[in-house]
């Protein structure tokens, strides 16, 4: 196996993160092929492996044992002179359904988009086609009889392949976008090659742009296995709820052909904003494309999200390689005001990679202003903080800051916010729409607020009251503002406990 390069060994630039993963020198956007094989995590993604903006759209790839850190390969799947690779996802075919195996050796299949080009056989086509690995991942061959399923259609892309095994059989499920439609069609395969309309979903909910990479799992409510939903999960651009890319989901059931979500809101296809009560995936900007893992351990959910926003994707500041992907995130359903709904946790053993002991705080008053915490700066940290509002309109920590400017993430008790402020977060100006106040719903049951918060060089993560509330956003700050401070405006707020890790 040829390894290029460990991202992390080659961060000397100064937005270069450490714990996320970036390419070399190219450019990436939607995580493709997730899943857990052969005692490593796989990655794939697309990638230009020519240059850093879109195009010459491929499967790069990257594994991970700790999904912390990633080894980056040769490219996976490469674009010719038919077809672009888009978005896809991977199998272990173990009982070797689709025949692709060899002897003893089953394998590991790849379903992509093949977008095809101008000049080549299905012209302006985009159909769902087949790749298949016999070396655990490393080295792929294309099916010969590709496409294996085309609607006929421009914009039917981004097919999520999973295992069903329920009441109706055995059988491999496919969930894939008409993009432009708001629609996710499923189907249903015994050997990958063969598929079979079973149903289609949408549209639901937000339909402010189209809609992409759709995800279809189970899972069990509040940890019970006897009362599992199951989660569709589909991408949608714009219209996120702080504009541009974001992920929404549904909560319901699925029977073996059909999901049905019992979390639609009907009114809004009436023209209304109900945007404050759809469930999104994150409520930040920079985070989009998010896929599941295929066959992680222990039955668990990881997703992870490309950390960018097609608003300003090509434009970010970072060379040569450009967007990073997020965290790997774990998610559950747990029950929160009679729903089941998503909550999320920073996936990886975050104790082992800890630079040093954290820095702590004990019961401290925020005074009304900005206060530094001499001791607690970095630039790639774990923060785990427990705030209590007192006066203050709002309050929070200030994260990359230089005494006077930096990135903002606070709460509004009053209003119910959580908020990311990056409008003075360092360099904004490469795009227009880039600076920009955003805001999240957060509620306390306690009266205390509690945010975990990733901040690895150009990014902070978000997970708000036990991760209910995720907001994820880009960042480029100047290489020296690495303060961590606390502020309250128009008053006085109270840090219950606060614990800073500094990340090796
Ligand atoms: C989402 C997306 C997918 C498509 C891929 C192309 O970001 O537009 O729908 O497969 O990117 O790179």
């Amino acid at each position: 196996m040829e390894t290029l390069a460990t991202n992390n060994a080659a961060a000397t630039d100064i937005y270069r993160p450490a714990l996320h993963y970036t390419a070399r020198d190219t450019w990436l956007n939607d995580p493709n092929g997730l899943i857990f094989h052969g005692g490593v995590y796989h990655l794939y993604y697309q990638n230009n492996p020519l240059g850093n903006v879109w195009g010459n759209m491929s499967w790069g790839h990257a594994t991970s044992t700790d999904l912390l850190t990633w080894t980056e390969h040769p490219v996976a799947i490469p674009c010719d002179e038919n077809e672009d690779i888009f978005s896809g996802s991977m199998v272990y075919d173990r009982d070797n359904t689709s025949g692709f195996g060899a002897g003893s050796v089953a394998p590991l299949v790849a379903i992509y988009t093949s977008a095809f080009k101008p000049g080549s056989q299905h012209e302006g086509i985009q159909a769902q086609s087949l790749a298949y690995s016999l070396d655990g991942g490393y080295t792929w061959t294309k099916h010969a009889d590709n496409p294996v399923l085309d609607r006929g259609s421009a914009d039917f892309r981004d097919p999520k392949v999973i295992r069903y095994d329920g009441s109706e059989g055995s059988y491999w499920v496919m969930v894939a976008v008409e993009a432009k439609d708001f629609k996710v069609v499923l189907y249903k395969s015994e050997d990958l090659k063969i598929w079979e309309f079973l149903s289609t979903f949408g549209p639901a909910n937000a339909t402010g742009g189209i809609w992409e990479c759709p995800d279809l799992f189970p899972l069990p409510v509040d940890g019970d296995p006897e009362n599992a939903k199951w989660v569709l999960t589909v991408n949608l651009n714009p219209g996120g709820p702080n504009r541009g890319s974001a992920g929404q989901y549904f909560v319901g059931d699925f029977d073996g052909t059909s999901f049905i979500s019992r979390s639609t809101m009907t009114s809004g296809l009436n023209g209304a904003d109900l945007r404050g009560d759809y469930q999104w995936l994150d409520w930040g900007r920079d985070y989009y494309a998010a896929v599941s893992f295929n066959d992680a351990p222990d039955n668990r959910r990881l997703m992870i999200g490309w950390m960018n926003n097609w608003e300003y994707a090509n434009h970010i500041p970072t060379t040569p390689w450009r967007s990073p992907m997020t965290l790997a995130r774990e998610v559950s359903l747990q029950t929160i005001d009679g729903n089941p709904s998503l909550v999320q946790q920073p996936a990886g053993d975050w104790t082992a990679l800890a630079a040093q002991e954290p820095f702590s705080l004990a019961e401290t008053t925020i005074n009304d202003g900005e206060q530094v915490l001499p001791g607690a700066a970095g630039t790639v940290q774990r923060i785990d903080v427990s705030l209590a509002p007192g006066s203050a309109k709002e309050f929070g920590l200030v994260l990359r800051g230089d005494g006077a400017k930096g990135t903002r993430v606070g709460i509004r008790p009053d209003e119910g916010q959580l908020f990311i402020d990056r409008r003075e977060s360092g360099e904004t100006d490469f795009h227009e729409s880039f600076p920009s106040l955003d805001t999240a719903p957060v509620r306390s049951t306690s009266g205390s607020y509690d945010l975990s918060i990733v901040v690895d060089r150009c990014s902070v993560e978000v997970f708000a009251q036990g991760g209910q509330v995720t907001m994820t956003e880009l960042i480029f700050p100047a290489e020296n503002s690495t303060h961590l401070g606390v502020f309250a405006v128009g008053g006085t707020a109270t840090i219950n406990n606060l614990h800073v890790t500094q990340m090796a």
